[in-house]
Parts: C-alpha cells; sequence; structure tokens
C-alpha cells in the first residue's frame, strides 16, 4: 500500500513537472513578443509600455472607425468623418496641457482605453494587466 502512495506520488510529480516545463517555455516568449505601445515620450517611463496588439485588438473589439482613437478636432470640435492615424497621440496630447490642448498625454491614453474597457465591460482596467511585466 504504501509503496502505492510512493509510486502515485512520483506519478504526479513527473506530471506536473511537465506541464510546468511545457508551460514556461511559450509563456516567456509570448510576453516578450507582445506588441506594446511606444512610451518613450514619457521621460523615465515607470511601467512597462501597455501591450496593445493594434490590428488584433480593433478586429477583436469590432472598432471599424479609425478616428474613435485617431481623431481631428477644430478646436474643442469633434470632426466627424476625418481621422488622424499619421500623427502620433503625443504630437496634440503634451506631457502637460497646455493652451492648444486640455487633456495630457497620460490622461489622453488612460481615458481611451479605460473608459471604453468600463463601459463594454471588457478589456482590461488593472494597471498590472496593460502594463505587463
Ligand atoms: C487599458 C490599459 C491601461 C490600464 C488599465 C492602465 N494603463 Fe497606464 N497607460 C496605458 C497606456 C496606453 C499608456 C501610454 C503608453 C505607455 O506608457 O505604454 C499608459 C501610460 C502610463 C504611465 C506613463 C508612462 C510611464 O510608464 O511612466 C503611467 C505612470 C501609467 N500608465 C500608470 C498606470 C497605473 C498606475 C495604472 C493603474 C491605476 C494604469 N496605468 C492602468 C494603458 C493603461
Ligand atoms: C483603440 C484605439 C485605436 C484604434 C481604433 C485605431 N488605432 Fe491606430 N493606433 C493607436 C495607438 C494608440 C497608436 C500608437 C500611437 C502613438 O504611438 O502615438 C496607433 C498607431 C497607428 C499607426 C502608426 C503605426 C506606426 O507603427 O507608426 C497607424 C498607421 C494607425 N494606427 C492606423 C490606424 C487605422 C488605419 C485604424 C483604423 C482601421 C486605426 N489605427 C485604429 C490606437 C488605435
Ligand atoms: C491631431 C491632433 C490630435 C491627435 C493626433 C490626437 N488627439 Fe486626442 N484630442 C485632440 C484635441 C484637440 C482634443 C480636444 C481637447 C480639448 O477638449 O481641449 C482631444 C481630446 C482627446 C480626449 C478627450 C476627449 C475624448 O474624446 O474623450 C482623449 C481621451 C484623447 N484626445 C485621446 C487621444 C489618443 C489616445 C490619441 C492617439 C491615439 C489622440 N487623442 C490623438 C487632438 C488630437
Ligand atoms: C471602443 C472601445 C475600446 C477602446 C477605445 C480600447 N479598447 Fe481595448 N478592448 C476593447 C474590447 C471590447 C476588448 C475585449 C475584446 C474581447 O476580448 O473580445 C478589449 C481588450 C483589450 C485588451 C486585452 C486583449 C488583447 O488585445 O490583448 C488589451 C490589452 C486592450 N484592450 C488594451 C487597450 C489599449 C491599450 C487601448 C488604448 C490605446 C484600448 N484597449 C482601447 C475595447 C476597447
Amino acid at each position: 500500500m504504501k509503496q502505492i502512495v510512493v509510486f502515485m506520488g512520483f506519478i504526479l510529480f513527473l506530471f506536473a513537472a511537465v506541464v510546468s516545463f511545457s508551460n514556461a517555455e511559450p509563456d516567456s516568449v509570448e510576453k516578450s513578443q507582445l506588441e506594446r505601445l511606444d512610451n518613450s515620450v514619457f521621460k523615465n517611463p515607470h511601467r512597462p509600455g501597455a501591450v496593445f496588439e493594434h490590428d488584433d485588438h480593433n478586429d477583436m473589439a469590432q472598432i471599424d472607425d479609425c478616428a474613435v482613437c485617431h481623431h481631428v478636432y477644430d478646436g474643442k470640435k469633434l470632426l466627424e468623418d476625418e481621422s488622424s492615424e499619421d500623427s502620433q497621440c503625443s504630437e496634440c496630447h503634451s506631457l502637460k496641457s497646455d493652451d492648444e490642448n486640455s487633456v495630457p498625454l497620460l490622461r489622453a491614453y488612460h481615458k481611451r482605453c479605460k473608459d471604453c474597457h468600463f463601459e463594454v465591460n471588457k478589456g482590461p482596467v488593472l494597471c498590472g494587466e496593460c502594463h505587463i511585466k
């Protein structure tokens, strides 16, 4: 009886070892290969760049209007049927709000990304879910 228990224990150990080994590899490879947003405009970024698989994300979230993120304004007025995908967010949203724009870059990103996730109750809202280590 005791031998059977020990043997079963050994089998379980082998099984766990195989599972954890086969999990460890792809996981770490995947994380390092995740597409991340360029955070270099922030001086000394505190966190790893946010994960954002641009095309896959937008397909999955079924966003067909580029201007949901790449918008164009005339003053405070949002212009329909225009988009600014050739510009980076930081070209209009400076680090600190100024006369040209009242929405500083960090708020612009967090508001755009998190507000929608909260609204549709899908997608990450916790720090570590976007700023994956
Ligand atoms: C929905 C995704 C998302 C979530 C959730 C999120 N962030 Fe961000 N965050 C971004 C994006 C996008 C940027 C701008 C690009 C970048 O830095 O990767 C950013 C930038 C930042 C920056 C400026 C760059 C830097 O690293 O210093 C800080 C600080 C930050 N986030 C902190 C936080 C904290 C704290 C939380 C949780 C309270 C949080 N974020 C949650 C997406 C997110
Ligand atoms: C959910 C938000 C979102 C949507 C929707 C979106 N984008 Fe983007 N896109 C971004 C962000 C964020 C960046 C990075 C901008 C930055 O670094 O300042 C980006 C970058 C880009 C870039 C620059 C890529 C590069 O590597 O320099 C292009 C081109 C682009 N998007 C095109 C599009 C087009 C075309 C659509 C519609 C089919 C679209 N985007 C929809 C958020 C979005
Ligand atoms: C061509 C200039 C321009 C670009 C590029 C741009 N924005 Fe904006 N954005 C503006 C202006 C102007 C406003 C209005 C600011 C105000 O009301 O003072 C604004 C407002 C916003 C707001 C607040 C209003 C709202 O829609 O909720 C968010 C969030 C935002 N931008 C996020 C982004 C993100 C994220 C990007 C990059 C994907 C981006 N913006 C690219 C000019 C731009
Ligand atoms: C208009 C709504 C909307 C906006 C804006 C939006 N998201 Fe999302 N996001 C979603 C939805 C919906 C999902 C869940 C998709 C699913 O699982 O079916 C999602 C999922 C995600 C995920 C997890 C899935 C994946 O692709 O890895 C990440 C990370 C993410 N979003 C990051 C961001 C960032 C960063 C931004 C801002 C640049 C952003 N999202 C802007 C709607 C949005």
